[in-house]
């Protein structure tokens, strides 16, 4: 696996292996590589001729008040594991290089960025948007594979890639669980051993919402009282949201809409702020 850390020269080598014909699928990732990132790799490899892995942890997706400094980090595992696909190239640029001091311009989202996830991150998706547009014109992928896990990112950077007119085919990987159902993150990594134990509560109250949607209770009042009232009565769980909403415009469902809904949620466990979420 090639390691680059230079803008021009990713961009020279994207440029070559495009010339020579070549489709570049691409995975952007922020490093600290689970099983659910190497699910996406493995997408992208049955998909395209060269698969690029980004590996950066962006600084402007998170609030001075966040997990910045102490978001997990390991480059050479992410190396070891990348190679396991195998990934043809990890792009690992450095900060200053993609952020140099007269940085100015950024992708605003509008409306999008300040639902769910953005009511407690209000320029989390500002900063999302930004990266990924930077990293899509410098890897200038024919593909590229997010995971479900992150579904309101998922979705904007599908509208992002739709409005802005970029030649790039957005796939969805599934979101890939514990053997318990948790689902995986890099951010699991801050629970404790009592707060991980009842961090299952997040799947099982999701788990529990679609058979009682499968039963036939649709409203989402319903359904939404649920979830809450499983994930609060978790000893350490705390819900920051849970929404049921259309994922073509992202607006609450007042009922499930079969094959249009995303019933997403945040909740804390302790230190941790984990997401989850089922489409149905
Ligand atoms: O999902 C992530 O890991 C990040 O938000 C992304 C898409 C790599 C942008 O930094």
């Amino acid at each position: 696996m090639e390691i680059i850390q230079s803008i021009e020269s990713m961009q020279r080598r994207s440029c070559s292996l495009k010339r020579s014909g070549k489709r570049i699928g691409m995975v952007p990732t922020m490093g600290y590589f689970h099983e659910g990132h190497l699910s996406l790799m493995r997408l992208a490899r049955s998909k395209a001729d060269i698969v690029v892995v980004s590996n950066f942890v962006n600084p402007t997706q998170f609030a001075p008040t966040e997990d910045l400094d102490k978001y997990p980090r390991n480059f050479e595992r992410d190396c070891h594991k990348a190679e396991t696909i195998p990934v043809d190239i990890m792009f690992a640029p450095r900060n200053e290089d993609m952020y140099p001091e007269d940085f100015r311009t950024y992708v605003e989202v509008g409306e999008w960025g300040k639902k769910l996830c953005g009511l407690s991150r209000p320029a989390h998706f500002r900063g999302v948007t930004t990266i990924v547009l930077k990293l899509f014109n410098i890897v200038q992928p024919d593909i590229a594979v997010f995971g479900w896990k992150d579904a309101q990112q998922f979705l904007i950077l599908c509208r992002m890639v739709k409005d802005m007119n970029l030649p790039i085919e957005m796939i969805g990987g599934d979101i890939v669980r514990e053997p318990d159902g948790l689902a995986m993150s890099s951010r699991n990594k801050y629970l404790t051993p009592e707060e991980r134990k009842d961090a299952v509560i997040l799947s099982r109250s999701l788990k529990e919402a679609r058979e009682m949607i499968e039963r036939g209770a649709m409203e989402a009042d319903v359904l939404k009282e649920r979830i809450r009232k499983m994930v609060n009565g978790a000893q350490y769980g705390r819900l920051d949201y849970v929404e049921i909403v259309s994922r073509e415009t992202l607006e609450p469902l007042s009922r499930v809409q079969k094959g249009e809904s995303l019933i997403a949620l945040a909740a804390y466990f302790g230190e941790a702020r984990l997401i989850d979420n089922i489409r149905y």
